[in-house]
């Protein structure tokens, strides 16, 4: 295979502080264990909006299209809250993830033996935890259409969303989440509001559909949504995988991360269809966002984007092995006791800068050899 080709957004906020980071490690990559990449970089979000006007251009876009993995760092701030919605940093990322068709968002829930008093619940509740919430990216209330703020005629204004589902989206995604859970403990809960919506019958259908028809060997459950919400707090090492639409998910997996203590250690992957070499088009990002309140301060955690580097090395690379050196760096470094600012709590010593946990995963890494 020839270098594989890397596109890096680092977008706003945090994420070019985090991705300084991961470019680090990607050197060390190509120094250390021979494995190089063709790294180009590109602008995404409010940086893009400044520079052109838009928050993605045509440009980027092709470029990210022909990328073997892109590797986003976050978008957003308060500055941009102003702009029309057409122009918001988030379009940028929306439009990616919709013309890549990256319609599996992979997005790991893991907690950390070194951080497991650190989570909001008790410890027995959520150490050892491991869970994938596979959430449907690229269509439901998301996309749908119709869309917009009309007026009505009483002199007010009608907000309409659309939440659309067709069985071939349904299906595919389903079936990446029971492929992922062959991979693993062999168990997946889809989660839908079949008791309210049409769109949730189909759903709760379509999953069965693909399970019975093609993967009787993975243990199904189904669960409403908030109920699902519920357990995720309640007892969440009941899941395995769970799959769920763009909606649900995005809020499912923002409260899986909270369950392990910091949302700033949580990588995730949306990916589409295999492209021409076989490996499936991929966007790799970290869950967190731009963290305004911290930019610019050396405060920001790299974890997540350096794990979301460990996932391309696994999804878009075939680097298993690799990927699992990287995890263990982080793991080991955790467990040295080295912490950002938000892997702490008050009177718990002194922080690391973003670069000093850079500096120490990196050493790890040589250890590792
Ligand atoms: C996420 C984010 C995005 C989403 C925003 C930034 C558009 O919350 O990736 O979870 O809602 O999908
Ligand atoms: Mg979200």
């Amino acid at each position: 295979m020839s270098t594989p080709s890397l596109l890096i957004l680092a977008g706003d906020g945090i994420g070019p502080e985090v991705m300084a980071e991961v470019t680090r490690v990607i050197d060390w990559y190509g120094a250390k264990r021979d494995l190089k990449f063709n790294v180009s970089h590109g602008l995404v979000g409010g940086a893009s909006y400044d520079a052109h006007g838009t928050p993605l251009t045509d440009e980027t876009m092709e470029r990210a299209q022909a990328a073997d993995a892109v590797l986003l760092g976050a978008v957003g701030g308060p500055k941009y809250d102003v702009l029309d919605f057409s122009v918001k940093p988030e379009r940028g990322l929306l439009r990616l993830r919709k013309e890549m068709d990256l319609y599996a968002n992979l997005r790991p829930a893991q907690c950390f033996d070194a951080l497991a008093d650190f989570s909001s619940l008790k410890t027995e509740v959520v150490s050892g935890l491991d869970i994938m919430i596979v959430r449907e990216l690229t269509s439901g209330v998301y996309f749908g259409e119709p869309r917009g703020i009309t007026p009505d005629n009483e002199g007010g204004r009608i907000g309409v969303n659309t939440q659309r589902y067709t069985t071939n989206e349904i299906r595919r995604v389903a079936r990446s989440a029971f492929e992922l859970a062959r991979r693993r403990s062999n168990k997946v809960c889809s989660m839908e509001k079949a008791n309210v919506m049409e769109s949730g019958i189909l759903w709760r259908e379509e999953v069965q559909w693909v399970h019975d028809n093609e993967y009787p060997d993975v243990e199904l459950s189904h669960m409403y949504a908030d109920n699902g919400a519920m357990q995720l707090v309640r007892w969440p090492k009941q899941f395995d995988v769970i799959v769920t639409d763009n909606l649900f998910g995005d809020i499912l997996s923002d409260c899986a991360a909270m369950l392990t203590g910091s949302l700033g250690m949580l990588p995730s992957a949306s990916l589409g269809a295999p492209m021409a070499s076989g490996l499936p088009k991929a966007l790799y990002e970290p869950v967190h966002g731009s963290a305004p309140d911290i930019t610019g301060q050396g405060k920001a955690n790299p974890i997540a984007c350096i794990l979301s580097f460990a996932m391309a090395l696994r999804y878009s690379f075939d680097q298993g092995a690799e990927a699992d050196r990287l995890e263990k760096a982080v793991e080991a470094v955790l467990a040295d006791g080295v912490r950002t600012a938000d892997l702490m709590q008050k009177g718990d010593g002194t922080p690391v800068s973003t670069t000093e946990m850079g500096d120490a995963i990196l050493a790890a890494l040589d250890a590792s050899l």
